[in-house]
């Protein structure tokens, strides 16, 4: 049997008694573009959560590469080749665009730059590398604080490649961002996938996105799986009519 790169089983989180992942069962294989698709509070990131490590599972495992990463620390759950862009941005607006990725790529490679030469150029090669994955290495002594939202989220997903990860989790990649730079975004998070043969989820409430850029979908409502499937079979579906693509007129 062909087996994914990530395979989760039983998933299941509650806060204070109140369930928010249910029993879920999802797997993705190697080199898939795929997204979560829910209506707010359905347990996206929640999920995010619990397979990079931010929330234990209360029950159920997480495999990934053939290992149980079921309950590891987010910096372990990294190392395993799992990488995350978040729902908040999460990079230093005082610092430059080439320091942010510099620093991001030295926590990944564990030595002390001062000391040695060759893995200061190791590192400096790896930082070039991926500034000019994501295209901005014009910007590099740009502060990052003040980068327009769409190269911002370069930067994020330019921070979240330092480390060379298999699989990439990006929640809500394009909120906040004009319709040009949700379409430059995505089709950076396609050439990542094409090209570097990332495997990538992503969750999304703009349907428009949703269905161009994943192929195949989950939808989630109340922790739960309604159902997993193409674009199209999800379109078809009439339970997600009802819990959700109603509401998008899809
Ligand atoms: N740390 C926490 N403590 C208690 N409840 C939480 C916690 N984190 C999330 N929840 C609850 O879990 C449910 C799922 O939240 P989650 O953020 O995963 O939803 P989401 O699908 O990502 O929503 P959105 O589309 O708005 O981002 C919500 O009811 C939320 O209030
Ligand atoms: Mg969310």
């Amino acid at each position: 049997m062909n087996s994914g790169i990530l395979e989760v089983s039983g998933l299941e989180k509650h806060f204070g008694g109140v369930y928010v992942t249910c029993n879920v069962n999802f797997s993705m294989q190697e080199g898939e573009q795929s997204a979560i698709i829910g209506p707010n509070g359905a347990g996206k990131s929640t999920f995010m959560n619990l397979l990079t490590g931010y929330h234990r599972p209360d029950a159920g495992k997480v495999v990934f590469a053939g290992r149980d990463i079921t309950g590891m620390p987010p910096h372990r759950v990294v190392r395993c080749g799992i990488s995350r862009a978040f729902q908040v941005s999460s990079i230093f607006g005082r610092m430059t665009v080439g320091d942010n990725v510099r620093a991001a790529v030295q926590a990944q490679m564990r030595v002390t730059f001062r000391l040695f030469a060759s893995a200061r150029r190791l590192g400096a090669e790896e930082t070039e590398r991926v500034l000019a994955l994501c295209g901005l290495l014009a910007k590099r002594d740009l502060m990052a604080g003040e980068l327009a939202q769409g190269d911002k989220k370069r930067l994020e997903l330019a921070i979240a490649l330092a480390g060379r990860p298999r699989l990439l989790f990006l929640d809500e990649p394009t909120a906040g961002m004009s319709i040009e730079e949700a379409r430059s975004t995505m089709e950076l998070v396609d050439r990542l996938n094409r090209e570097l043969k990332l495997t990538v989820l992503f969750t999304e409430h703009d349907m428009g996105i949703v269905f161009n850029h994943a192929r195949r979908l989950t939808l989630l409502h109340r922790g739960a799986i309604v159902v997993q499937g193409t674009p199209e079979e999800v379109r078809a579906n009439a339970t997600a009519q009802k819990v959700y693509l109603g509401e998008h007129h899809l």
